[in-house]
């Protein structure tokens, strides 16, 4: 052994050492696999029969297989290594195995590559040729094994990433069953719904759902974009088209060719610009601002609206033909407080993702709390609810959300009036306001009441706050 092996830990970590199947029924060949594999530190199995080499296979992990091809010493065929060649792939299909064959039986040793074996050897082996056909075989499947890992790791990642649609009430199944049905098409779908109803969240589901999903999806805010940049957002343009395209500039459309483009508050794109979105929805053709070469995309158009576009055409505000384009399938998503059973799930995945985020020991909802969700009419839907569990975990002190953490305006305070209100409840009115706003940050809530920390602490522990 040289000096920089001495170096070298003796015995790398059992899990790293490779380890080796040997199957013959000749235990002198056995025994001197065996020995040759054990000084090149290998682990090495050995197994005498068919049987033995699949039930060790089922309960134990190898990173190659050396095995004969003949098992009953009368016949000479192979066809028994052949068939049991056949059942390691059907059980593990990249697992590399060597066989070995008889001096001379060369159409064997063709047969058997043909089966899947990934290399052969002819009895007698030559012990460097049989190491190195090992060492090879070997690396070739960690490397397999670890591209696998990562892409098993990524699409994780990727799945991580992407919002799911929390759902589990009645009153949207229907959506749930149109969702799962035309996701994987390549319908246009415009998506209605109240402000904070997870519009976004049910476009970014259906691209998800389809063939394009490799691709990320192509969002515009159709309705904040400023006078005169919607073209050149939407279609691109070239250098020189007007005084400040210094460059050419790739549009939204090209983008979200063979992807998804989605065209977010669609209600609010003025009329002139309804008939070039058109033209492109009616052609899938385009040209970039200042350009007279047409190019063609193709994109699926998911859009997005609170406004009833019926009302809007019908009033002469929408154009009804774009209407017709957007809306080859319509997705309605119902407030919140019609599908108050989405609730708990919904509460439970916030308080999940907000106390991993602020690392806070919070578990659940004391079921005070729960009951004053259940209650809560919920204007700004999903959003709202969203927002008040992400300020209940930073407000928390205990392991279950309490009903003073939520900072919901009590129906009766929402809608008392002032003058009926005792000064009491004015002023917890008043302080819940300002911390809500100031996302519990007691400072800056304090410093909006005009109140000094200390002066509105005590005033929080009078209230229970
Ligand atoms: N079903 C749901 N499951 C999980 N999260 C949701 C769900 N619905 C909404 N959300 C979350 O609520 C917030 C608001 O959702 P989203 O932005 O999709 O609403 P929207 O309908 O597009 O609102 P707006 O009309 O204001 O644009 C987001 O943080 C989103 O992740
Ligand atoms: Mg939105």
């Amino acid at each position: 052994m040289s000096k920089v092996e001495e170096l070298v830990p003796a015995a790398p970590a059992q899990t790293q050492r490779t380890r080796v199947l040997v199957a013959d029924d000749q235990a002198d060949v056995r025994e001197a696999l065996r020995l040759l594999l054990k000084a090149e530190g290998y682990l090495a199995e050995t197994v005498s029969n068919p049987a033995a080499l699949l039930e060790a296979l089922q309960s134990n992990e190898f990173d190659v297989v050396l095995m004969d091809l003949n098992y009953q010493r009368d016949t000479t065929s192979g066809q028994e290594g052949i068939d049991l060649l056949s059942q390691i792939r059907a059980m593990d299909s990249k697992l590399p195995v060597v066989v070995m064959t008889a001096w001379g039986s060369v159409e064997l040793a063709v047969e058997a590559m043909r089966r899947g074996a990934r290399d052969f050897l002819q009895k007698p082996w030559d012990n460097q040729r049989l190491l190195t056909i090992l060492r090879t075989q070997v690396d070739l499947y960690r490397t397999i094994r670890r591209a696998e890992r990562l892409e098993a790791e990524n699409n994780l990642l990727r799945a991580h990433n992407r919002p799911v649609f929390i759902a589990e009430s009645k009153a949207i199944q229907p959506l749930l069953t149109l969702m799962s049905r035309i996701g994987p098409s390549d319908a246009n779908v415009l998506i209605t719904g109240d402000h904070g109803t997870g519009k976004e969240v049910v476009a970014q589901t259906l691209h998800a759902l389809s063939a394009r999903a490799s691709r990320p999806m192509v969002t515009v805010n159709t309705g904040g974009l400023p006078e005169g940049t919607f073209e050149s957002e939407l279609f691109g343009h070239v250098k020189g088209a007007f005084t400040d395209a210094r460059a050419d500039r790739v549009g939204r459309f090209e983008l979200a060719d063979h992807a998804t483009l989605f065209l977010d508050e669609i209600a609010n794109v003025p009329l002139k610009q309804q008939a070039k979105l058109l033209r492109v929805l009616e052609t899938g053709e385009m040209e970039r601002v200042g350009s007279s070469k047409t190019r063609k995309v193709n994109v699926r158009v998911l859009s997005a609206t609170n406004a009833d576009l019926k009302q809007e055409s019908a009033e002469g505000r929408f154009r009804s033909d774009l209407l017709f384009r957007l809306n080859t399938v319509e997705l309605h998503i119902p407030p919140l407080r019609e599908r108050r059973e989405d609730i708990p799930l919904l509460a439970s995945h916030f308080l999940k993702m907000y106390a991993e985020r602020y690392r806070k020991q919070v578990k659940g909802f004391e079921t005070a709390a729960m009951q004053r969700m259940l209650d809560h009419p919920w204007p700004g839907n999903v959003r709202e609810l969203d927002h008040s569990i992400e300020r209940a975990v930073l407000m928390s002190t205990l392991s279950q959300i309490q009903v003073s953490d939520l900072g919901l305006e009590s129906d009766k305070a929402g809608s008392a009036k002032i003058e009926e209100m005792s000064l009491e409840d004015v002023e917890l009115l008043l302080i819940k306001k300002a911390l809500a706003r100031h996302s519990g940050n007691i400072s800056h809530a304090a410093e909006a009441l005009g109140l000094s920390r200390s002066a509105l602490y005590r005033r929080m522990e009078k209230y229970g706050l």
